[in-house]
């Protein structure tokens, strides 16, 4: 069978993700595979007709396509992003429909199960036969019993193709939004207390994302800097590279970094808003966040309020609403609020009207919600990647992790080990074994009393305040 690889990592032939497929092309001789280094070679795509011509022969002809690309951001590289948003631009959706495809990604499995939801969606918009991902971590070539895994992956996906296995779609068709936007209530201009709010956004002249952003702006008193991503000059994408995990700068000498200063780190309030194209934000916008990477895993964020503007079905793309939510609490900021274009123009105003006043008020008092899971996990993610590892050349991120008390294994807390063996002991013997587990629920709740009778204390700092 002829399989096209549509290899989605900047890095070309040096990527390890496609090292995957190389061992898969060796593992299964019998079948024939051609790459596509869509991640390395966008721009010549996107500006050389004939290339992309080629592209689409190749994806005619083949019995499946295999998406392989590493994880970017909880996403596909920008790179591959463009690349899919050139098929609906370009009308080449009829090209790739009716075949059977899987994806085969690469990372250290922060947020991978969203990259594998994207392109699923994706490849059902597409009319493709999604028939299975398989999620690597990017060393995990090294050991035999995953390599069997990959094999029988592969296997399946063959089988698939081979029995015109039925295949149904998970991710309902989009609908179409029509572009309505028109403000109706005047905005009620608030003050914004000395925070320094921004706007960034990548909205097309007369769209309901540029009414919106509009809007919003007028919903605060004072100054609010509004830029659009392209003034942030970026030569291009990341090119995964890593060469920013010395220092965290960017080897790239473009006008990211200054716009990212500029705007990103000075805000108290960063409003980011996007408009929807196929099933996340542009290829530019997402493009800005992978870029973004040269902070390593400092978190960029912290401290602000941060919320978004959307131009596109949210309400129907829960992986986007995951990505958007994620990225904000991982990088340690609170979400204040998302608005989107889908509701009727009063309601749109009403809620930038509220999302105006509640991010001032949430800067004013210091908020940050507490984590769930996707930062807790996050977290356990890469400090044991960083430790484990990655901080021989994540540099900057060792030293944050360090002077940032980061490195919080469990192991670690001797007075907690001590307290657990001694319990645990005691356990052991059976009148006191008995004792808990009558009064577990007490005991659970008995540390937690010290703490609420400090409640009044904080209620009258409060009102202090
Ligand atoms: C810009 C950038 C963003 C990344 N984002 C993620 C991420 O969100 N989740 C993850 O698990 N790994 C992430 N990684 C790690 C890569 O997924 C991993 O190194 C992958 O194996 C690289 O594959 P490649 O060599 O084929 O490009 C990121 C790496 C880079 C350079």
């Amino acid at each position: 069978m002829q399989i096209r690889v549509i290899s989605g990592s900047p890095k070309g032939e040096k990527s390890v993700t496609l090292q995957y497929v190389r061992f898969l092309e060796q593992a299964f001789p019998e079948h024939t595979f051609s790459v596509a280094h869509v991640g390395q070679e966008i721009k010549t795509i996107e500006r050389q007709e004939e290339v992309w011509n080629r592209l689409l022969a190749a994806v005619k002809e083949s019995d499946g396509v295999l998406w392989a690309t590493p994880v970017y951001c909880m996403l596909v590289p920008a790179q591959l992003k463009r690349f899919i948003e050139l098929i609906g631009t370009r009308n080449a959706a009829e090209t790739f429909s009716g075949k059977y495809a899987a994806s085969l990604t690469t990372s250290i499995h922060f947020f991978d199960h969203t990259a594998h939801a994207y392109l699923h969606g994706v490849c059902d918009d597409l009319g493709m036969r999604y028939a299975g991902s398989c999620s690597a971590h990017m060393q995990d070539l090294e050991k035999e019993a995953f390599q069997e895994q990959l094999v029988l992956f592969f296997s399946d996906f063959l089988e698939a193709i081979e029995e015109r296995r039925p295949v149904l779609r998970e991710f309902p068709s989009l609908p179409a939004l029509s572009s309505s936007y028109v403000p109706e209530t005047p905005p009620a201009a608030v003050d914004t207390r000395g925070k320094r709010v921004v706007i960034l956004h990548d909205a097309e002249p007369g769209s309901d994302l540029e009414a919106m952003v509009r809007h919003l702006t007028a919903c605060y008193a004072g100054s609010v800097q509004v830029a659009h991503i392209r003034d942030a000059m970026m030569n291009g994408g990341c090119l995964g590279c890593c060469r920013c995990a010395l220092e965290n700068t960017c080897i790239y000498d473009d006008g990211f970094m200054a716009f990212w200063r500029r705007y990103v780190v000075a805000a108290d309030i960063l409003v980011m808003a996007g408009t929807v194209r196929d099933r996340f934000f542009s290829a530019a916008w997402k493009r800005f966040i992978d870029r973004s990477f040269f902070s390593g895993h400092v978190p960029a964020f912290k401290g602000k309020q941060v919320a978004y503007l959307v131009e596109g079905p949210l309400g129907h793309l829960a992986t986007l609403r995951e990505v958007l939510t994620s990225l904000v609490m991982t990088e340690k900021a609170n979400l204040a609020g998302i608005v989107t274009n889908e509701p009727d123009p009063g309601e749109i105003d009403a809620a930038l009207q509220a999302l105006a006043e509640r991010s001032v008020r949430l800067a004013g008092r210091g908020y940050i919600a507490p984590a769930t899971f996707p930062a807790v996990g996050g977290h356990k993610i890469f400090r044991d990647e960083i430790w484990g590892g990655m901080r021989a050349t994540f540099k900057a991120d060792d030293r944050y992790y360090r002077q940032h008390g980061l490195y919080d294994f469990p192991t670690w807390n001797y007075l907690q080990r001590i307290g657990t063996r001694v319990t645990s002991l005691a356990m052991s013997i059976p009148s006191v074994r008995r004792e808990v587990v009558k009064s577990m629920p007490a005991y659970m709740i008995q540390p937690l009393q010290k703490s609420i009778e400090t409640s009044r204390v904080l209620a009258e700092r409060r009102k202090r305040r």
